[in-house]
């Protein structure tokens, strides 16, 4: 739980907590160019799929007010293309990129203003998104599991860092624990860049809630020895048949939960489905090459040379998830429900 918004726009500038300096130093960047917004995302000074969805949002209005979307397309059109694919696996980035590229194209007046009134409109949205999936996430847990306290497990970050506020698994676990149900959360500390350590600790430790940390070889373990109820993950891209993208190291907790019978959940806005991609095996992993693999902070952890692959994300098949809890929906694929069966509420 962060008191400082985690993206905002201030005087012609997108403002974001740099989350690669946390949990040592809590600071802001000032983004005014397009370049320097793309190197935010790319360097996971921003990230989580909503929140880099809301930044490429601000991203397009710095590309608007530097190059007029009538007057000087092509240059427009060049910095809306790198920016949607600056990282490829969160579908919200590319999303949010096209949706306020096509309002700025699509205004009668001002491309540039139109684009920031719809950038506004895309936090905002998230923003309410986090706290419908809170609600909705915490009734479904007290259901499945029918006793308090509640024990959660759950990987990388999805607080409000990784959104604009609250989150999507954290936000579930923070309402649980608002309702004075949370027992504890173990967070799993998420290599290679310790998402689950460095910054999901960091809001648990902030928000108050009873936490520990574990190593990421341990989670189904810990299962196995019913160390939790309920496994809450975030996602980067639900495909259409609800195979669900996610940090390196959720398929291993869903097999782990799987042979352990604890719920598995994933927690994700509506701006996170992809109905374009029919399942996991079409959704790009974006691998991040060896050098976060090899080394820490500087300091090799393994011999000169060692080659490494490093998947960012992992693909959990439909199959292994009991549910799907959105801010407009949840769908019980344990109960056979899918995406297409479970139509979203209307707002
Ligand atoms: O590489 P990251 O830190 O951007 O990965 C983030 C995740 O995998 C999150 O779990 C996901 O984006 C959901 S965030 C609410």
């Amino acid at each position: 739980m962060t008191t400082e918004p985690t993206i905002a726009w201030r005087d012609g500038a997108v403002e974001l907590i740099d989350q690669t300096r946390l949990p040592a130093e809590l600071v802001s960047l000032r983004l005014t160019t397009v370049p320097g917004v793309i190197d935010a995302i790319q360097r996971l000074s921003v990230r989580g799929a909503p929140a880099i969805g809301v930044t490429g949002a601000y991203g397009v209005a710095l590309a608007a007010a530097a190059s007029d979307p009538r007057t000087d397309p092509a240059a427009f059109a060049a910095a809306v293309a790198a920016l949607r694919s600056a990282r490829p696996t969160a579908v919200n980035l590319a999303r949010m990129v096209d949706r306020v590229a096509g309002a700025a194209l699509a205004a009668a007046g001002d491309g540039a203003e139109a684009a920031l009134a719809e950038a506004h409109r895309v936090r905002d949205e998230e923003r309410e998104a986090s706290r419908a999936m809170g609600e909705r996430g915490a009734d479904l847990v007290l259901d499945l599991v029918g006793r308090t306290p509640v024990r959660a497990m759950t990987i990388c970050n999805t607080g409000a860092l990784a959104t604009v506020e609250r989150g999507t698994a954290l936000a579930v676990i923070q309402t649980l624990y608002e309702r004075g149900v949370l027992a504890e959360a173990i967070a799993m500390e998420t290599r290679p860049l310790l998402q689950g350590a460095r910054l999901t600790a960091w809001e648990l430790g902030r928000m108050g809630a009873p936490h520990r940390l574990a190593v990421d070889g341990a989670g189904p373990f810990l299962l196995a020895r019913g160390a939790a109820d309920v496994v809450l993950i975030g996602a980067d891209r639900v495909a259409a048949n609800g195979d669900t993208a996610n940090k390196i190291g959720s398929y291993s907790l869903a097999l782990g939960a799987a042979r352990a019978e604890v719920p598995f959940l994933v927690v994700a806005p509506e701006s996170t489905v992809d109905m374009a991609t029919s399942g996991g095996d079409q959704i790009e992993i974006e691998d991040r090459g060896p050098a976060e693999v090899v080394a820490w902070g500087g300091v090799a952890t393994a011999p000169p040379g060692t080659a490494a692959v490093n998947p960012a994300f992992d693909v959990t098949p439909v199959d292994l998830i009991t549910a799907l809890v959105t801010d407009r929906r949840v769908v019980r694929f344990d109960q056979g429900e899918t995406l297409a069966s479970a139509s979203p509420q209307e707002l």
